[in-house]
């Protein structure tokens, strides 16, 4: 168990990838703390996590909102006394080509995929640099790379946390806290049901390794970063997309 006692945070950790992400940290010795705004997802995580013998706690969250996000993660350290690892992985869609897009859609966007990311990593980021360790990974995504017509704003938001990322990895290195983004593809979860068969059909012809991927998948790379074994990686964006993307 590479992750033995660690306190772990995961956003949007109820269902699809964040939920893998929470398995997979948990069945390496972590702690999971879920925070997540959809109570009733989050409750039925929580208890399922728990009947599978782990340890894990949720926090009715929305990211957005700096002085929620402070709050509990203050009841965090007061309950666990720390936090070793911070996912940010909680993300929202609102498609439709830019000369229909509302200035709503645009904020709702950024509000969450970006400001949240920005809002859960300066909370956590006192007690990391004052314990001089931390793993902070931030679920970006490959439209942040390559750009996708229909996601202008999801694709600026993504391409966003590149941007603050390599800037955190960078403020916090001297610190013991390394901060690294994961760019993934087209991943099997509710957020990619509603596309049609056609659609995923068309995708499955622009990935090399020709299949659509799971949610372990990406959980088995922040698994990698959040342990040790990744201890001299930080600043980096690496895609798990099934070749998609190559740099
Ligand atoms: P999902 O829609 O299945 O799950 C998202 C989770 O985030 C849900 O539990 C939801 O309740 C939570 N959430 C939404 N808004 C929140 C808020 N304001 N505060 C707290 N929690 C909130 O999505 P999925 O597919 O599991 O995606 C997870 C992350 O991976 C997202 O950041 C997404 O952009 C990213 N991603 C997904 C890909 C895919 O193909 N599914 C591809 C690339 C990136």
């Amino acid at each position: 168990m590479v992750l033995r006692d660690k306190i772990a945070i995961v956003t949007g950790g109820s269902r699809g990838i964040g939920k893998a992400i929470c398995e997979a940290l948990a069945r390496q010795g972590a702690r999971v703390v879920i925070f997540d705004v959809n109570a009733a997802e989050l409750q039925n995580c929580v208890t399922e996590l728990k009947a599978a013998g782990f340890d894990a706690e949720g926090y009715e969250v929305n990211v957005a909102q700096a002085d929620k996000v402070e709050e509990a993660v203050a009841g965090v350290i007061d309950n666990l006394g720390r936090i070793d690892i911070l996912v940010n992985n909680a993300g929202i869609t609102r498609d439709t080509l830019l000369m229909r897009m509302k200035e709503e859609d645009w904020d709702a966007v950024l509000a969450v995929n970006l400001k949240g990311v920005f809002n859960c990593t300066k909370a956590v980021s006192r007690p990391m640099m004052k314990q001089r360790s931390g793993v902070i990974i931030n679920i970006s995504s490959v439209v942040g790379l390559m750009g996708n017509a229909g996601q202008a704003n999801y694709a600026a938001s993504k391409a966003g946390i590149i941007g603050f990322t390599k800037s955190v990895a960078r403020e916090l290195a001297s610190r013991g806290v390394r901060a690294n983004a994961i760019a993934p593809g087209f991943i099997v979860t509710q957020m990619t049901d509603v596309l049609s068969d056609e659609i995923k059909g068309e995708l499955q012809k622009q990935i090399p390794l020709g299949r659509l991927g799971q949610p372990e998948d990406v959980a088995n790379l922040v698994v990698f970063l959040a342990s040790d074994n990744a201890s001299y990686i930080t600043g980096q964006t690496i895609a798990v997309d099934g070749g998609m993307v190559m740099h």
